[in-house]
């Protein structure tokens, strides 16, 4: 699966969210307004429906989105938090 990264956190430009093809990535609430933006710290892909077509990927300004193979070690701890999103 793709996995979200936290230089999501500053940005949430939700271009991402707008591209995916299956709706994986949350929360979307805050798009209609009925739920705080501050409510999460950043958006998060569900492993289970992402179907790796890698359309989120360029669309994000800060580059927050990888493929989980491609992650660096140091932020393959995403590949949990994303997980646990979705538990
Ligand atoms: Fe959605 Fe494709 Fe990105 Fe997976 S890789 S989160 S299916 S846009
Ligand atoms: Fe975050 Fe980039 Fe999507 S900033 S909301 S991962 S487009």
């Amino acid at each position: 699966a793709h996995v979200i990264t936290d230089r999501c956190r500053e940005a949430k430009d939700q271009s991402c969210v707008e591209v995916c093809p299956v709706d994986c990535i949350h929360p979307t609430a805050f798009l209609d307004g009925d739920e705080p933006f501050q409510t999460t710290t950043q958006l998060y892909i569900n492993p289970d429906t992402c179907i790796d077509c890698g359309a989120c990927v360029p669309v994000c300004p800060v580059e927050a989105i990888f493929m989980a193979d491609d992650l660096p070690v140091d932020q393959q701890k995403f590949i949990e938090l994303n997980a646990a999103y979705y538990q």
